[in-house]
């Protein structure tokens, strides 16, 4: 049943996530491993290939991850791109040479376009991808040297009679100019079959979590995000009346918010159980300045009602919208430091002691919404920015109050409206309005006011670790600071956030 699958060794490159990424634009699904995987453990009926990927390391020095010898018996095609390369220089019988400095940056490859199967239909130099320490002096015997630069004398080899394949550079890169026909070729030696999409993805995962469920009852946070709305659909496609979802609104959602999800759930007779706890949340949070206790407050309290409310479902298993990026984070590749505690729902699973369901473990946020959009999730909320899981807390410095609440809720209300009205809220990754713990003098009439002041914030990004603020047209600020000071009480002064992250993260707490 499962579908045909290319496995990815995870020597550690911050590459890695895009080979995979690259795989699935070609239509061919790969699932990544950890590096000490065995052959036993990838393989299977339906694997058709391996590569091994870059990696921090130095195959020259003791400990340096290796791979299992038995992945080069398992009968498919392997392919190490550049740690991976040198792994299988190295453990075939090639030499390897430390370089005197880091290579970094596009460099121009000769190949041999004749009978390598990597370079098909790709004849002459091309612009690659390069990052490496050292690099491959001489190939193992059997195999063919298919590409070299002035300083990498063997930038590509082939051993096509075994079957196995290296590169220095990395196909992955959007520099590396054929670097998705290079895979594609390899795709295709492997004779995978080029027809992943989210279609496939769901029948498949419907059959999977019959399978895991069985009658078991299964309990999920639907929070109106992406995420936790795909994944709702797909359970409740998969199980029915087994599924049920809890919301619960802790005070600090956007304005209309509980109602808006509720209108978007309700053509799908999913049972959801709607929780108003924001009390709870707000009674706890007041007077509490600092940011993380703030969040740790929101994050305790959130798993106190969420487990309350879940216990009287008598569920099973917890389902959760983890998704692949989610996966990647928290598995700690790329040693990520923590400059905030986040809001998911971390430390629930544990105290809940329930067996969990993650239909979306798989999947990157654009398949994500690729299967919401086939599920029947309606376009505006499939194409929802990412809202923080503290809510607006994180958008109120200072002191949470119920008033304040209720202003940013406002300013928040009129600034996305604005947003969509011009267009700009699909040109933006994120966009919303921030209250300011600061008064300032205005005139409105022949009258003085002393009130808040807003900020508004909206920026792109393509994975929000890093993110760079929109350049929204003067006129659409102008008339979003017009309408913000005019409709919402409490506001006198409006101001744009033109900082990107880095330094200044995308939230304010
Ligand atoms: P920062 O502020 O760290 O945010 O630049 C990066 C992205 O993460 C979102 N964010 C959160 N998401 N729980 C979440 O689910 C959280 O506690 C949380 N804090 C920040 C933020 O909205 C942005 O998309």
């Amino acid at each position: 049943m499962h579908h045909e699958r290319i496995a990815i060794l995870d020597y550690g490159s911050q590459y890695t996530r895009l080979i995979t990424r690259r795989l699935r634009e070609l239509g061919a699904f790969g699932l990544v491993y950890g590096p000490g995987a065995t052959a036993a453990e990838i393989g299977g009926p339906d694997l058709k290939g391996v590569i091994l990927s870059g990696g921090p390391n130095s195959v020259l020095e003791a400990g340096a991850p290796d791979a299992d010898p038995g992945i080069f018996e398992l009968g498919v095609p392997v392919l190490g791109i550049c740690y991976g390369q040198q792994l299988m220089a190295r453990n075939f019988g090639g030499e390897l040479r430390r370089s005197a400095k880091r290579e970094y940056g596009k460099a121009t490859i000769t190949c041999d376009g004749g009978g390598s199967m990597l370079f098909k239909g790709m004849a002459g130099d091309q612009v690659v991808w390069m990052s490496h320490g050292d690099h491959v002096e001489q190939a193992p015997e059997g195999y063919a040297v298919t590409a070299r630069t002035e300083g990498v004398p063997v930038a590509a080899m082939e051993d096509g009679a075994r079957r196995r394949y290296g590169i220095q550079f990395h196909p992955e890169v959007t520099h590396t100019v054929h670097g998705n026909a290079l895979l594609l070729n390899f795709l295709e030696h492997c004779g995978m079959e080029l027809n992943w999409n989210a279609g496939h993805f769901i029948e498949e995962k419907v059959a999977r979590i019959r399978e895991q469920v069985g009658d078991g009852k299964v309990v999920l946070g639907l929070s109106g995000g992406v995420d936790s709305s795909v994944a709702a659909l797909l359970l409740h496609r998969a199980i029915g009346k087994q599924l049920t979802c809890v919301f619960v609104d802790h005070g600090l959602m956007r304005k209309d918010e509980m109602k808006q999800v509720q209108a978007t759930f309700a053509p799908f007779d999913l049972q959801v159980v709607w929780v108003d706890a924001s009390d709870e949340f707000l009674d706890k949070l007041e007077g509490v300045t600092d940011p993380e206790a703030k969040r740790k407050i929101i994050g305790a309290t959130f798993i106190d009602v969420f487990d309350r409310e879940a216990k009287k479902t008598g569920a099973d298993f917890l389902g959760q919208g983890t998704t692949y990026p989610d996966v990647i984070e928290s598995s700690g590749i790329g040693g990520a430091v923590l400059v905030k505690s986040h809001h998911n729902v971390g430390g629930l699973p544990e105290r809940m002691k329930l067996k969990l369901v993650e239909p979306l473990r798989e999947l990157f946020k654009d398949e994500v919404r690729a299967a919401g959009l086939a599920l029947g999730l309606p376009e505006e909320m499939n194409a929802r920015h990412p809202f923080p899981g503290p809510g607006l807390a994180v958008r109120l410095p200072g002191a949470i109050t119920r008033e304040r609440v209720r202003i940013l809720q406002n300013a928040d209300a009129v600034f996305l409206e604005e947003l969509k009205a011009s267009g700009w809220y699909a040109k933006t990754s994120q966009a919303f309005a921030v209250l300011l713990p600061v008064q300032t003098v205005g005139i409105m009439g022949d009258e003085r006011t002393y009130q808040f002041i807003c900020a508004i914030r909206a920026v792109t990004s393509e994975d929000f670790m890093t993110a760079d603020w929109a350049r929204l047209p003067h006129e659409l600020l102008d008339r979003i600071a017009q309408r913000i000071v005019r409709e919402v009480k409490g506001i006198n002064r409006v101001v744009f956030d033109i900082t990107s992250k880095p330094p200044a993260t995308i939230e304010y707490e």
